[in-house]
């Protein structure tokens, strides 16, 4: 396939129009092997040596995932945290970044204990705010900014343009944890960031049957290497079959990011006013803290996440509205994670625990590919069944 002659969603419908040369096969075999053949004058021209390092099955997820991110070179890792990780873990014990108070929360949690043990400065600031972020720089001791964007679970928005002009100028990089806005909707490269990552535990995958996780660099520097170094000296990598499965899964990306997105518009408007509703969080709504930086760098929809906040009701609080709604729905599975074709709701604050900035009132819905009507059908019964 010519990349640069067709859009997106042929590369990933057709996963770069690979087709297997020994089979003429269009889906592509899996590799199980661990280890490779050494030639018999001692080299490697395969390129290959031991699957640790690279494992053939990798190569058509990471070049599709390239291809999307308009990347130079991608990497799968074995989860999310480890692709995440492996980023904080390649900078040097001293070096101070920056990050979201506001963010996936076990990442966070890795941030403020293990990550600062290890003597990483970790400085946690409102990435929302552009003067925060000029403030928290320190030029020339920042190596890395960190965002994430829908940021989970309040879904607020930075601005990656403006984040990255600030934190180039002094001296920083910049990686996006781009999960909820997927390829389809942000391509965080074409912004001015160097790193991007996912959790293709979510929509890249988007069946909730692989647990994975990427990084895509803009270039081949030498940080991006340390990086892939790591991999393989962590040993954070992925089975075969699940890269596999990635590959599959990622074929169906843009219809499924795009019902879900309108499903989610559709019913973020339907609740905001709802007597049962105290607040809608979905940078979608006009009304929403960050809409109008969201509708500048999302394309095409604002992502399939969304959070309600519940009203408290005669004797019952936010919080217990919260979770009574939560044990009325049928249709949504009350389940954490996000980004696949089934809806799942959460109630966010139980699964963060102590010291969570989550409200206690807040119950986070992952939209997925079903009817809208439904969806809102089942979401307003559980409402009036929670009182
Ligand atoms: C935004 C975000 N980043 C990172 C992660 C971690 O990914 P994984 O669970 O694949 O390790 C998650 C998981 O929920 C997430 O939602």
């Amino acid at each position: 396939m010519k990349e640069k002659s067709v859009k997106p969603e042929s590369i990933a419908a057709q996963a770069l129009g690979w087709v297997d040369d020994a089979t003429r096969g269009i889906a592509p075999p899996i590799h199980t092997s661990t280890t490779f053949i050494r030639d018999a004058d001692n080299q490697y021209r395969s390129g290959r040596i031991y699957a640790r390092d690279n494992n053939p099955t990798f190569d058509q997820a990471e070049a599709v995932l390239t291809a999307l991110e308009g990347g130079n070179a991608s990497l799968l890792f074995a989860s999310g945290m480890a692709a995440a990780t492996a980023v904080f873990l390649s900078l040097a014990p001293g070096d101070h970044v920056l990050a979201p108070k506001v963010m996936y929360w076990s990442l966070r949690n890795w941030l403020a204990t293990f990550a600062t043990q290890w003597g990483l400065r970790v400085e946690f600031i409102d990435m929302t705010d552009i003067d925060a972020v000029r403030r928290a720089l320190q030029p020339g001791s920042t190596r890395l900014a960190w965002l994430e964007t829908p940021a989970n679970p309040l879904w607020s928005i930075s601005d990656i343009e403006s984040i990255c002009a600030l934190a180039h100028s002094a001296g920083a990089l910049v990686a996006v944890d781009s999960t909820a806005a997927t390829p389809v909707l942000t391509r965080p490269l074409d912004l001015g960031a160097d790193l991007v990552m996912h959790s293709a535990t979510k929509y890249l995958n988007g069946h909730s049957d692989v647990i994975a996780g990427t990084l895509t660099t803009r270039e081949d520097s030498a940080q991006w290497q340390r990086v892939k170094s790591l991999r393989a000296q962590l040993g954070g990598v992925l089975g075969p079959f699940e890269a596999w499965l990635l590959t599959r899964g990622m074929r169906t990306l843009f219809p499924r990011v795009r019902t879900a997105c309108a499903s989610a518009r559709a019913i973020a408007e339907h609740f905001t006013g709802h007597p049962r509703i105290l607040e809608v969080l979905y940078p979608g709504l006009p009304g929403c803290a960050g809409h109008d930086v969201a509708a500048r760098q999302m394309r095409g929809g604002f992502g399939g996440m969304l959070s309600i906040r519940l009203r408290s009701g005669g004797t019952e609080s936010g919080e217990a509205a919260a979770i009574a709604a939560a044990a009325h729905v049928e249709l949504w599975k009350r389940a954490t994670s996000l980004g696949g074709v089934e809806s799942l709701l959460e109630h966010r604050a139980s699964i963060e625990g102590a010291g969570t900035p989550v409200p206690a009132d807040l119950l986070r819905l992952s939209v997925g590919i079903e009817d809208t009507g439904d969806l809102i059908a089942d979401l307003e019964n559980a409402l009036a069944s929670a009182y």
